[in-house]
């Protein structure tokens, strides 16, 4: 499912897309105020220079050369002249410096702002909106959308310091006749309309386009991320063949929507020559009129030219509008998105004994299907409970509830009394840990991995890492706790990262401890040593564990065992032997499949 906006249903109209893309450069240029401003004097200063430069040259012909053939080289005049030149090209030089270092740092800046806004705001919405959304597709919304919606920001500055001389054409050829003036104002006003349409028919398309580009890099993304089962099962054509037909489409459409503009563009650069003509028609008759003189003509002819470049430059500010309002479109369907996670008041307490569990009534589904029904669940502070059931039965999903990374729909989880939605953001981590099915480690050191840039010290790092199994894992790696894991820890096995996932939750002495399945991947005879250990009178946690092996079932000291939905008998492991016939079946299964392990191990 896409992450950013839709391809519109309701065509925009072309003044919606002028409006849109407008109040999108404002929202960049209020944030960023002088980068933009200083651009715009840049840009001001080559507008300025430009038409400095066309009155500079007529001076020194006028007065320096021409008097040169008449009455010989006169040094001083020569002097003045070269001045003079210099001077202007050293103006407009810097001119075009300081609009480009200012336009550069306004759009690189622009793009840097949102996608800090855009981490920022994803981080603080409910994972019911994660599930919804396709990676990839949130990846090319935070690169190319970004890039593409902030492309506008950076011929800006430029555009607006151009507009000056535009004005200033306009307002000149006025003082020469009105009639010559409303000939240009008509004529400007034809151009921009039809530069208007071509920014309107060609939003569609890159809206087109960027959804396109969305969709190349889910089917990149999911190709990279299951690159190992593609190539197991050898299926690498089958998916270079899925992302070719994405690609195709990506580039037909970039090709559309370019080959559209480049139609506009035949008739934009023609444009500034009709209007001339358009002016000498209405001039002549002005001077049929006796209204002006043939110099007034020239000299409103002149002014006309030096129109033809920002005209263009108008048309491709109008262009970029449309490609940047589609790409923002995308962006802004993720800022707007507001399932945002509620949160109290409450910090977490200083007590570091560990605490009650329990859930009310708990409803819970992750669309319409409902996943858990009515469950109640109440674990005694300093108890280990192992959660059994078969697979699909939601025993991660009531993890996840009793972490609250998801809200149950009704039904309420208290720790020790307190409802875990009262809580302030960031604060529940405090007291409850959770330990996720498959383990993620960042691409840091051992160290940064557990301390999650908290501050340990390197005794407190140790002894999480002892208590988790894994001092043989850090011990084998050359740098120790500083060796860098790679993207996602690649560089370690399954059950490597697993204790290391282990220690990071260790190390923060949670109240409550979840561990979902998160030993699976590390030796029978390991995962008992470590629930023993964590089960040790040192450890203040509850502690809630996914368990699978009959040897770590009969650790905890009572067992929950769910399936249809809701918890079906929970107490000791042999009481629900006797009494569930469904949980006695499942754990048999359990224990011929550790039996032939055990067998078949070497
Ligand atoms: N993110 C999700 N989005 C939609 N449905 C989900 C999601 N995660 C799980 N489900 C569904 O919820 C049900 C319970 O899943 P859950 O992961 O809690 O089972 P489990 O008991 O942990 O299974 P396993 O033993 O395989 O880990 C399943 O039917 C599953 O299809
Ligand atoms: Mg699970």
């Amino acid at each position: 499912m896409p992450a950013g906006a839709p391809i519109s249903e309701k065509a925009l109209t072309p003044w919606a897309v002028l409006r849109d893309g407008s109040l999108l450069v404002w929202r960049f240029v209020k944030r960023r105020p002088w980068a933009f401003a200083i651009g715009a004097v840049g840009g001001a200063m080559f507008a300025a220079a430009v038409i400095a430069a066309s009155q500079a040259v007529g001076w020194v012909t006028a007065e320096v050369i021409i008097p040169v053939l008449d009455e010989g080289l006169q040094p001083d005049l020569l002097a003045a002249g070269a001045v003079l030149l210099v001077g202007v090209s050293v103006f407009k030089a810097v001119g075009v410096v300081v609009r480009r270092t200012a336009a550069g740092w306004f759009h690189y800046a622009a793009t840097r702002d949102v996608r800090n806004e855009l981490l920022a705001h994803q981080l603080t919405l409910k994972m019911s909106w994660f599930n919804k959304q396709s990676i990839g597709d949130l990846l090319a919304v935070a690169d190319s959308d970004v890039q593409q919606g902030a492309a506008v920001l950076s011929p800006m500055p430029y555009f607006t310091g151009i507009s000056f001389l535009l004005v200033g054409a306009v307002v000149m050829i006025f003082a020469i006749d009105p009639w010559l003036g409303l000939g240009a104002v008509i004529g400007l006003i034809v151009v921009i309309a039809v530069d208007l349409h071509g920014s309107w028919v060609t939003y569609g398309m890159w809206e087109r386009v960027q959804a396109a580009r969305g969709k190349v890099s889910s089917v990149a993304h999911e190709s990279f991320d299951g690159a190992l089962t593609v190539k197991a099962l050898g299926r690498e054509r089958l998916v270079s063949e899925g992302f070719g037909e994405e690609s195709d489409t990506l580039r037909d459409r970039n090709i559309a929507v370019n080959s559209t503009w480049t139609k506009y563009q035949v008739i934009i650069r023609a444009m500034p020559q009709a209007l001339i003509v358009v002016l000498m028609v209405v001039g002549a008759a002005r001077i049929n009129a006796a209204a002006i003189d043939a110099g007034d003509m020239v000299t409103a002819a002149y002014l006309l030219s030096l129109l033809s470049f920002p005209v263009q430059v108008v048309g491709y500010v109008l262009w970029d509008l449309a490609a940047s309002l589609a790409g923002w479109r995308r962006v802004q369907a993720v800022l707007d998105a507001d399932q945002h996670m509620e949160h109290g008041e409450r910090r977490a307490s200083r007590k570091r004994r560990a605490a009650s569990v329990v859930g009310s009534t708990l409803d819970f589904g992750y669309d319409d299907e409902p996943v858990l029904r009515g469950l109640d669940l109440d674990i005694r502070a300093g108890a280990t409970i192992a959660i059994v059931g078969p697979t699909g039965s939601g025993k991660s999903t009531l993890c996840l509830l009793l972490a609250r990374l998801w809200d149950p729909a009704s039904g309420a989880v208290h720790l020790e009394g307190r409802d875990l939605r009262s809580f302030a953001a960031s604060e529940l981590p405090k007291e409850v840990s959770y330990v996720p099915q498959g383990a993620f480690l960042f691409d840091a050191s051992v160290r940064e991995n557990i301390t999650l840039g908290e501050s340990f010290t390197d005794a407190e790092v140790e002894a999480a890492v002892a208590l988790a199994g894994a001092e043989s894992v850090v011990a084998e790696l050359a740098d120790g706790l500083d060796a860098e894991l790679g993207e996602r820890g690649t560089t370690l096995s399954g059950g490597q990262r697993q204790r290391l996932a282990l220690a990071r939750a260790l190390i923060r002495k949670p109240r409550l401890m979840i561990l979902d399945d998160a030993t699976s991947a590390v030796d029978p005879s390991v995962e008992a040593k470590i629930l023993r250990t964590l089960r040790s009178a040192a450890l203040p946690s509850t502690i809630v564990v996914v368990a699978y092996r009959p040897a770590s079932i009969r650790l905890a000291d009572e067992v929950v065992y769910i399936d249809a939905k809701t918890i079906l008998g929970h107490g000791t492991h042999s009481e629900l032997l006797e009494s569930e016939p469904g949980y006695a079946r499942l754990v048999q299964a359990y224990e011929e499949e550790a039996q032939r392990l055990r067998r078949e191990a070497p």
